[in-house]
């Protein structure tokens, strides 16, 4: 065997290695456990006003917002961005009241954003 092919067999363990490694990295598993969690906290505190159907006033005032150009229902959206979604909750929109972080802190804020905002598409 040569001597550059003997180097080849050498490097390649340690080439493969860093692949898996940099690869499992970059495909680490969806964090189901996040989108779980966001959708406790959805349910609890948006659902009652977001929720499809009569007697939700999210829904019904997004309705007439957008005109049907767009879902009213939070969850059918594909606009939504995790970044808008939480500014939205913490700066409140008309009868929507902002919602404080003893309510909902930062980390149930990032688990909810990252739930209403899961079917968000790149335009
Ligand atoms: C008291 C009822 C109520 C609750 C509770 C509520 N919302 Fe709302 N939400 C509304 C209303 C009313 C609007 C205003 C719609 C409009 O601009 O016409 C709104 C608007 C929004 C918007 C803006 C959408 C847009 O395109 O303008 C987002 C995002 C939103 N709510 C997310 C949430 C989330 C997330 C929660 C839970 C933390 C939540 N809301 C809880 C009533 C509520």
């Amino acid at each position: 065997m040569s001597r550059s092919a003997n180097r080849t067999l050498q490097i390649t363990p340690l080439a493969l290695l860093l692949a898996v490694a940099t690869s499992s990295a970059r495909a680490a598993p969806p964090t189901v456990e996040p989108l779980e969690s966001g959708r406790a906290v959805y349910e609890h505190w948006c659902a009652p006003c977001h929720a499809a159907g009569p007697g939700h006033p999210g829904t019904q005032s997004l309705q007439v917002k957008y005109g049907g150009r767009i879902p009213p229902v939070l969850l059918d959206r594909t606009d939504l961005t995790p970044q808008l979604v939480a500014q939205f909750v913490r700066q409140g929109v008309l009868s929507m009241a902002p919602f404080r972080k003893t309510e909902i802190t930062d980390a149930e804020l990032a688990a909810l954003a990252a739930y209403v905002a899961r079917n968000h598409k790149a335009p």
